[in-house]
């Protein structure tokens, strides 16, 4: 388990899912946890196992395609950390669609929940993490589906092959702060999210998807967060600009 004590930890989406696993893994690891979420009713559950684990955790419900709502969100986390030195930029969202049905609305939604939000997160968190010196990490959440392709998943591939492109683009940009950008691209993760998805593709679709991962299993939202604490942590520390798979096999590169 890679030592994060001291450190402060926004994880955006956090309240269900992936974003609650990585919020509990960074826990237990050490840091404190800034919840970014959306809905308010799954908040406090994730601020609660986090303070069982003797860390503190403030909870913020904001939705992450409003820049003056994520500006809140950082600044709440100044005020009650005085010091952000993770970002994890986990909140996304899918809707399985054929391009030639997709409406002008749902493809703004996709690119702006997915690839937007890490924009504006990046863009409010960075100055306070460049001005403290310290250094620090943003791990984004892509997924397979920015490498691997398949029907019905245009906007959300382009917007995730776009968080890639971006964690590349602004690591280079940021490492002169000692800050590292990386991307974790999950395979298919059991949680909501994924059950919705399956739920929306044709049977056999959906069947294959399942039974196409070579390791034989869904993965956990436990497996993603191993990922994200790893890369954010100093084991890591030379590791910036890359996306590293875990999807049980199912892309490798
Ligand atoms: N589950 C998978 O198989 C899978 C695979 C590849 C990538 N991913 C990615 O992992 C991330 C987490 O997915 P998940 O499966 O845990 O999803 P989930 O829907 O189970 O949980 C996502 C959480 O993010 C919150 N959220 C959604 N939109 C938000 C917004 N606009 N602002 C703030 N919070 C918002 C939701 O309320 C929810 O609590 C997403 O970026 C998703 O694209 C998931």
């Amino acid at each position: 388990m890679p030592n994060l004590s001291g450190k402060v930890a926004i994880v955006t989406g956090a309240g269900q899912g992936i974003g609650k696993g990585i919020a509990m893994t960074l826990a237990k690891a050490g840091a404190d946890i800034v919840v970014g979420e959306m809905v308010q009713d799954r908040i406090a559950g994730t601020v609660a196992e986090v303070e069982k684990l003797q860390r503190k955790a403030i909870g913020v419900q904001f939705d992450v395609r409003d820049r003056g709502q994520v500006d809140n969100l950082v600044a709440e986390a100044m005020k009650k950390f005085g010091r952000i030195d993770i970002l994890v930029n986990n909140a996304g969202n899918d809707i399985v669609r054929d391009l030639v049905d997709m409406t002008d609305e749902e493809w703004d939604f996709q690119i702006n929940v997915n690839l937007r939000g890490p924009f504006y997160m990046c863009r409010s968190a960075l100055p306070h993490m460049i001005k403290s010196g310290n250094g620090g990490a943003i791990v984004n959440i892509a997924s397979i589906a920015g490498y691997i392709t398949y029907p019905k998943g245009a906007a959300y591939a382009a917007a995730k092959a776009g968080v890639m492109a971006l964690t590349r683009a602004l690591a280079s940009e940021v490492a002169k702060h000692k800050i590292r950008v990386n991307s974790v691209a999950p395979g298919p993760i059991d949680t909501p999210l994924l059950h919705e998805v399956l739920g929306a593709m044709p049977k056999a679709q959906s069947s294959a998807l399942v039974g196409g991962v070579p390791l034989g299993r869904l993965g956990l939202p436990e497996d993603i967060a191993n990922a994200v604490a790893f890369l954010a942590s100093e084991e890591a520390s030379y590791i910036t600009g890359d996306t590293i798979c875990v999807g049980g096999g199912m892309y490798m590169h």
